[in-house]
């Protein structure tokens, strides 16, 4: 039987993970995967997740199996923090999935069981695992324009043109914030017009919301998704906790769904589920109730709120030290746009060859795309790293 199959094609991003694991030298710099790292370059357990696991280890009497949605509080609060605490919630459903790319691969399904024939229109660039995981659940995809690599911003009129051609019950994947891999996100109006446009057209949002809390704030990162949900009948996000609780390894995410009405949002919960039973069954619990014990206790939410705080901050002032620092070694504002853009990531905007020139010589780690990870930056370094990037130009 395996005599059939080709070779795999290496994922970019996690090929990169064991290319700087290997590399001997001791002065190499890891900005591949999209992992936060603080000063001290390492990836910590935050105070109040840490807290839950102590006080989850205390009091689990049972690890005995939960069912087809996971922890059902966990979703409850997962609608919370995603749709808003005032969010109506008689057509708002929630599952809890392994990360969220479980919920981006359960959602996926669900569209290809309800319409098997609909095109999914994703942005160009995109998360480089949104084709594969469309692909794998059977649907179509396309690329709507998204990103101009001259200015680093939305090339917005492009994207509305594109979307306009997209025919009436088609999907169009959105990033909820902090695009990845660019940085580069719709400003409010530019949400609002998204919005008009598919509740005129007849498109269902299907929403990444993979960040929320590293780009301008947890409640204001969910914008965009909460105005698409006052616009639109039915919607779908997948939402991650890898991140905003750095629980990544231990994979909690959600997905959600908006129904037309309270009977079809159960019905496709069902159907949900029912996809669900046929992956993973049942998904992993720690993670998801650790979150489920930081969100429920207002100390713990509190804590980890201002944790998350310190960490966006953190990345908001990389990314400004790194645009300097940039401009000084190139004596240009090429690079100013990094300043602008908001989340985990930017692009440098480098060539595939400069890319593998900067790793070569220089052991700093970026995505073939030239996609960096800013917190991965080193901040009292910054200028020995602009000379790195503007030595390989
Ligand atoms: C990334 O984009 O680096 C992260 O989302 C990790 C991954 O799975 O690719």
């Amino acid at each position: 039987m395996f005599e059939t199959l080709q070779p795999a094609a290496p994922d970019g991003i996690l090929m990169l993970m064991s290319l700087y694991r290997d590399d001997p030298r001791t002065d190499k710099l890891d900005l591949g995967v999209g992992v936060y790292k603080d000063v001290d370059g390492k990836t910590p357990v935050m105070r109040a997740v840490r807290e839950a696991e102590r006080r989850l280890h205390k009091t689990q009497a049972s690890k005995s199996y939960l069912g087809l949605a996971g922890d059902v509080v966990f979703n409850e609060l997962m609608i919370g923090l995603v749709f808003g605490e005032k969010a109506e919630r008689p057509r708002l459903r929630a599952a809890q999935t392994p990360g969220g790319t479980g919920a981006l691969r359960l959602l996926a399904d669900l569209i290809a069981a309800s319409r098997p024939d609909t095109t999914v229109w994703v942005p160009d660039p995109t998360w480089p695992n949104h084709m594969p995981i469309l692909r794998a659940a059977g649907l179509t995809a396309r690329t709507y324009p998204y990103f101009d690599s001259t200015t680093g911003s939305v090339r917005f009129d492009a994207m509305i043109e594109a979307l306009k051609g997209a025919a009436p019950g088609d999907v169009v994947l959105l990033h909820g914030c902090c695009h990845n891999p660019t940085g580069a996100d719709l400003s409010a109006a530019q949400w609002e017009t998204v919005a008009a446009l598919l509740a005129e057209r007849g498109l269902t949002p299907f929403v990444d919301i993979a960040y929320q809390g590293f780009g301008d704030g947890l409640e204001k990162d969910a914008a965009g998704l909460r105005i698409l949900a006052a616009h639109v009948p039915e919607l779908l996000a997948a939402a991650s906790c890898s991140k905003n609780f750095s629980v990544y390894r231990d994979r909690a995410g959600a997905a959600l769904l908006l129904g037309r009405n309270a009977a079809e949002a159960d019905t496709a919960y069902g159907q949900l589920l029912g996809l669900a039973r046929g992956i993973w069954s049942m998904p992993p619990d720690h993670a998801a109730a650790c979150v489920r014990i930081v969100l429920e206790d207002d100390d713990l939410r509190a804590d980890w709120k201002a944790e998350l705080e310190a960490v966006r901050l953190r990345m908001l002032s990389l990314r400004e030290g790194f645009a300097e620092a940039l401009r000084r070694q190139s004596n240009s504002d090429r690079f100013d746009f990094i300043a602008r853009q908001r989340g985990m990531f930017s692009r440098l905007g480098l060539t595939g060859e400069q890319v593998s020139r900067l790793r070569a010589k220089h052991g700093v780690y970026i995505v073939g795309d030239s996609r960096f990870n800013v917190a991965g930056l080193p901040g009292d370094r910054l200028d020995a790293l602009a000379t790195k990037v503007v030595s390989v130009l």
